[in-house]
């Protein structure tokens, strides 16, 4: 982790937005950013002009960060987000949880997309985060112990903070939205899984599987923020149908959720209020 780029990326956003008094930030995966248009947007800044963080390169990530508003919850939104696969290390992922910790914020919801295995579950259905296997067999914090990130070995108990749980519940049911809770597993990719490690992934107790998120909500967590994780159900895992994932299926599918992911994110941000 480079702290130099990390405290020029905070630098860049603070200076950019001296007035800014976010209390939370929203990360936006695959297929998400259109969630940007429920909210009143102050000002972006394209994420080639933070340094350290370079452009989101997956076809459906916009790669910009806006700091915007809605029911009065001031929120930096990171349309897209860097991933470990692309293999440039953590500090790209590291930089919109150390810059919005740096702003004050104190709410970091993550969301994805992500095949699902669960039985109950079917593509266009949003699960709540309870809980993560890491299968990338490695972790954003492995390297000299920085106080950034809170004691030498976090706990990892609650890193889905169960009030914010709570009030995703809540905000499902006034829309009256049949809302999904979950254990999400992370792989590194860029490859799909194969299907007997979908069978085995299963067998682990995972519910959804995506290639983000848990190095963010690690951070996050151990950083002292307060996270949120929400996956949007793209695509049957591998295996489960007799045919092969595409990128297209994964955008498609949230394209036609997203009326959906807009309505669950403004009753969530009224729970926040
Ligand atoms: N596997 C991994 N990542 C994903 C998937 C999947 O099936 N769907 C969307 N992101």
């Amino acid at each position: 982790m480079n702290y130099d780029l990390l405290a020029q990326a905070a630098e860049k956003i603070s200076h950019c937005w001296p007035d800014a008094k976010p209390s939370t930030s929203l990360i936006c995966g695959s297929g998400w950013s259109s969630v940007i248009e429920s909210f009143d947007v102050h000002g972006t800044l394209p994420f080639e002009e933070i340094p350290g963080f370079g452009k989101a390169g997956v076809v459906g990530h916009a790669g910009k960060v806006s700091w915007a508003s809605l029911h009065g919850v001031e929120t930096f939104i990171f349309q897209g987000r860097r991933h470990y696969y692309e293999g440039e290390g953590w500090t790209p992922i590291a930089i919109p949880i150390y810059a919005s910790k740096q702003a004050g914020v104190t709410n970091m919801i993550l969301t994805n997309s992500a095949g699902c295995m669960n039985p109950d579950f079917a593509p266009g259905d949003l699960m709540i985060i309870t809980d993560h296997i890491n299968m990338t067999a490695t972790n954003p914090l492995i390297g000299p112990h920085n106080e950034v990130w809170g004691p030498r070995f976090p706990d990892q108990s609650y890193v889905y903070n169960p009030e914010l749980q709570n009030k995703i519940k809540q905000a499902a049911a006034t829309i009256s939205l049949d809302v999904k809770e979950g254990i999400y597993l992370v792989s590194t990719g860029p490859v799909y899984e194969s299907p007997a490690e979908i069978r085995m992934f299963r067998q682990m107790g995972a519910d959804a599987v995506g290639m983000s998120t848990v190095p963010e909500a690690i951070l996050a967590n151990a950083g002292g923020l307060t996270v949120a994780g929400l996956s949007c159900m793209t695509n049957f895992a591998a295996g489960i149908l007799d045919q092969p994932l595409t990128h297209e299926e994964v955008t498609e599918t949230t394209r036609v959720t997203m009326p959906k992911m807009k309505a669950l994110l403004e009753a969530f941000w009224a729970e926040l209020e």
